[in-house]
């Protein structure tokens, strides 16, 4: 439990003044100060309950028999790392991420569960939170802040505007998260329009995401309260948004990696690091385990040019002052929640030493503190709400002998564009071509139990396995197959069925490779380790037999994304976004 610092004035008092003794300290600090940019040597930190009580030369006067007393021999000793956007209803429990982002020196970590509400609505949002609670490291939540993407196309669960009045009343709620249909701010929706007047009454904050957007459109999207931004891909896009006050978060995560491309210009420019920051946005259990989290930013960036001080300050202080929360984190000083990290080095820079709240939670690079398991409702085990499928239930039927297909062309992984392809029928069913690299793609509804589903035709995907499905799919999170025939597509979705969620891999009738996702169908509760190797046995799977991509299970993650241009598909049907209308599968 977090003390509060207006509870906590006197016995902080006390402790700097000796007059009482404190629970710990850490003699011979090599102090990195983020708020002067120093590295002070021969500090000595005075610790009681779990925040920082004395900074200085000599903290003699806060020992007496019961202190705890670590001469940590002169090593570098700097306030934990915050990432300030991410999405961790992903993968893998609160629980086990946590393990993961300790022993990189991440602390705090802000998240934005879009799509555990997009799967299961406010009663989702609800029992995400207690997930999050009582860990060794601070989760701190937001409302999703931009679904439904389009409510002409999307089906996915929202929080109305008084779950959203509600929801922020929780402590660890701290406003709106990523705004990322922003033409619902320009065009002024009226929900959008409440629910950011809302937050700013309410002295919340709002998260930005302004991808492409500029000038008037991005005038007008800071005008209505939203300061940050996750999505600028170039040091243009940075500084644009920085001379309308907005903040920047720079991205480098699974999603996309952008620090190369931001912070030699930040450097050339010699801009002002004060609203910068890193996030990740969200990171997979491969890349975390390969490149680390925010330690990841801090050494890149160092690489790239920075001061070791500033990027440290970036990955920390930065973060709550543009959370607010400048009072209690950020920094190594009187008052703060003991949230340190011990390097030996600041070129490697893995914590050698972690604590959170004045405990210590990693020692030597491994986690010293017990994680409860949490207790995880029947209910949200429950959700792909679909009755068995039979191959039947893919065909698309023709009475001619031959068509022209209108297909999802894959560019990456997430680009797409509308191809078109001849393909010939058997029986009246229209067959897939493996000579043209042209496969089935079906998209269901699982979440509310409607059988809404459509079936439409995939390009360029290349891999020789006959049937991939997913139950996560970013903001709708329905149930997407590609496939290669009938059979195989229905044994994958069947096999997703029964086992309520997860992605799995068929070829010729048997199921070579599964990641379980048991959680809303996109989040898996097994252990890290285990969630690991499923997530590489369902990548190699794939990518070893020929696919054209390197990180194949983006593809259905994706497809229903309606925040992207081009082709879309949805249980509803397949989308031209830029023209907000269906298209058929058959031209
Ligand atoms: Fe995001």
């Amino acid at each position: 439990m977090t003390s509060s610092l207006a509870n906590s004035i006197s016995s902080l008092n006390s402790v700097a003044m000796g007059d009482k003794k404190g629970d710990l300290v850490l003699k011979n600090c090599s102090l990195l100060s983020v708020y002067t940019k120093e590295i002070i040597p021969k500090i000595q930190i005075a610790i009681v309950n779990d925040r920082i009580a004395y900074v200085g030369p000599d903290a003699g006067h806060a020992i007496g028999p019961k202190t705890t007393i670590i001469d940590v021999k002169e090593k570098y000793v700097g306030p934990g790392f915050a990432d300030p956007h991410l999405h961790i209803d992903q993968f893998v429990l609160p629980s086990e991420l946590a393990k993961k982002s300790l022993l990189c020196g991440v602390t705090s970590l802000f998240s934005d569960p879009i799509d555990i509400v997009s799967v299961s609505g406010y009663k989702g949002f609800q029992e995400f939170l207690k997930l999050g609670e009582d860990l060794p490291i601070r989760i701190f939540q937001v409302v999703p802040g931009g679904l439904p993407v389009d409510g002409k196309f999307s089906h996915s669960k929202t929080l109305s505007l008084s779950q959203e009045k509600l929801a922020i009343k929780h402590p660890h709620v701290l406003g709106l998260g990523e705004v990322f249909s922003w033409t619902k701010v320009t065009l002024r929706d009226p929900k959008t329009m409440k629910s950011l007047s809302t937050m700013l009454e309410n002295d919340c904050i709002i998260n930005g995401h302004t991808a492409g957007a500029s000038e008037k459109k991005l005038n007008a999207y800071v005008a209505s309260g939203i300061l940050s931004c996750h999505e600028p891909l170039n040091f243009d896009q940075v500084l644009e948004r920085l001379r309308l006050g907005m903040s920047i978060m720079i991205r480098e995560g699974s999603i996309r990696r952008d620090l190369k491309e931001i912070i030699p210009g930040v450097l050339i420019h010699g801009t002002s690091l004060d609203r910068l920051m890193f996030c990740s946005d969200g990171l997979d259990p491969i890349d975390i385990t390969k490149y680390g989290h925010i330690d990841h930013c801090v050494r890149e960036s160092i690489k790239l040019g920075l001061k070791p001080i500033d990027a440290i300050s970036m990955a920390s202080k930065n973060c709550f002052d543009y959370y607010n929360m400048s009072k209690d984190l950020g920094g190594i000083a009187p008052g703060k929640l003991a949230d340190i990290l011990i390097f030996d080095d600041l070129k490697s820079l893995k914590p050698n030493k972690v604590f959170v709240g004045g405990k210590l939670v990693v020692s030597n690079g491994s986690i010293v503190t017990s994680i409860k398991k949490k207790i995880i409702p029947t209910w949200i085990k429950k959700t792909v709400k679909l009755n068995k499928l039979s191959p039947k239930d893919f065909g698309i039927k023709s009475k001619k002998q031959s068509i022209i297909a209108n297909t999802i062309f894959m560019q990456t992984e997430i680009i797409t564009k509308l191809g078109s392809a001849e393909l010939f029928t058997k029986e009246g069913n229209i067959l897939t071509s493996l000579d043209k690299d042209v496969w089935k793609v079906a998209a269901f509804d699982r979440i509310h139990g409607t059988n809404k589903h459509a079936i439409g035709f995939l390009e360029n995907f290349g891999a020789d396995i006959s049937a991939f499905a997913s139950t996560w799919s970013f903001h709708e999170n329905d149930l997407i197959v590609i496939g290669s025939n009938d059979s195989d597509m229905s044994i994958a979705a069947n096999s997703l069925i029964k086992n309520q969620g997860g992605l799995v891999v068929v070829k010729s009738g048997k199921i070579i490779a599964s990641l379980p996702l048991q959680l809303a169908g996109i989040i898996s509760t097994d252990s890290f380790e285990k969630v690991l190797s499923n997530f590489e046995q369902v990548n190699n799977s794939i990518v070893d037999s020929g696919c054209k991509f390197s990180r194949p299970h983006l593809i259905p993650l994706f497809l229903p994304f309606l925040a992207l241009p081009s082709i879309r598909i949805l249980s509803g049907g397949i989308v031209d976004v830029k023209r907000r209308s269906y298209i058929n599968p058959i031209n």
